[in-house]
C-alpha cells in the first residue's frame, strides 16, 4: 500500500476520526486529520479575539498558523506545543466551521494537504475526495443519523469532562452541519466515486472491516 492515498470525508461525529486512525494501523499507513487545520485557524482567532468574521483578519491568521505549525499523524503542534487535545471542544469546532467557510482561508491550506499527502496517506476531512485528492484511488463517505452523531459527541465531551446537555450538543451539530454543507467553497459532499457507509448501527471495528473488505477487492 505504500503511496497509496485514501480519502475518508462525512459530517461532525460520523466516527471518520477514529475510523481513520484504525484503518492506517492497519493498513500501515500515516493518518492525516485535516479538521485540525480549521480547528487550529479558529482557535488562534478565538485566543486574540479577532473577527471571525472578518475574511481579511482571517487569511492574516491563517498565514501565522502555518508558520508555527507542525502538522502529521500524531496531531498538531504549535509553535512547538502539543494543541490536539485543546482543538477538540464545541467553541473551536463552530469557530473552524466558520473560517472554513472562506475560500482564501480553504486555498491557504489546499497546498500543504496535498504536499503532505504526496507519499500515501489516509487523509480524513469534508472535501478530501472532491477537492484536496480527487485522484485518490480509494474514497469512503461515511454517514449516520445526526442524533447518533450528537450521541457520540456528547458522550465524548462527557469523556472529557467537558459541558455536556444533549440537545445543545445536538443543535450546535446541526447548525454545523448546515454550514459545512451549504457553504459555496468545497462545501461537505460525497464524491461520486466515494463508497458509502452508514454507520448509525455498526461499531467502529465492523466499519473498518468493511473498508478493509473493500479495499481488498479491489486490489
Ligand atoms: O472534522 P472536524 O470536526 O474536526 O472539523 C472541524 C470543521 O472544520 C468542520 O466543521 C468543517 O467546517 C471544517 N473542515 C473543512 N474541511 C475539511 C475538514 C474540516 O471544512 N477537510
Amino acid at each position: 500500500v505504500a503511496g497509496l492515498k485514501i480519502a475518508v470525508d462525512g459530517p461532525s461525529g460520523s466516527g471518520k476520526g477514529t475510523v481513520a486512525k484504525l484503518l492506517a494501523e492497519e493498513v500501515g499507513l500515516p493518518v492525516l486529520d485535516t479538521g485540525l487545520l480549521y480547528r487550529l485557524t479558529g482557535a488562534v482567532a478565538l485566543q486574540r479575539g479577532a473577527d471571525l468574521a472578518d475574511e481579511a483578519a482571517m487569511v492574516q491568521v491563517t498565514v501565522e498558523m502555518l508558520d508555527g505549525l507542525i502538522w502529521s499523524s500524531s496531531g498538531i503542534e504549535f509553535h512547538g506545543e502539543k494543541w490536539t487535545d485543546r482543538l477538540r471542544g464545541e467553541e473551536v469546532g463552530a469557530a473552524a466551521s466558520m473560517v472554513a467557510a472562506m475560500p482564501e482561508v480553504r486555498a491557504r491550506l489546499l497546498t500543504l494537504q496535498q504536499q503532505l499527502a504526496g507519499s500515501g496517506c489516509i487523509m480524513d476531512g469534508r472535501d478530501i475526495g472532491t477537492v484536496v485528492l480527487p485522484d485518490a484511488p480509494a474514497k469512503f463517505f461515511l454517514t449516520a443519523s445526526v442524533r447518533e452523531r450528537a450521541r457520540r459527541r456528547w458522550s465524548q465531551l462527557k469523556q472529557m469532562g467537558r459541558r455536556c446537555d444533549f440537545d445543545e450538543v445536538l443543535l450546535d451539530l446541526k447548525k454545523r452541519d448546515q454550514r459545512d454543507r451549504e457553504r459555496q467553497h468545497a462545501p461537505l459532499a460525497q464524491a461520486v466515486d466515494a463508497i458509502a457507509i452508514d454507520s448509525t448501527t455498526l461499531r467502529v471495528d465492523e466499519v473498518v472491516d468493511r473498508m478493509l473488505g473493500i479495499l481488498e477487492r479491489r486490489g
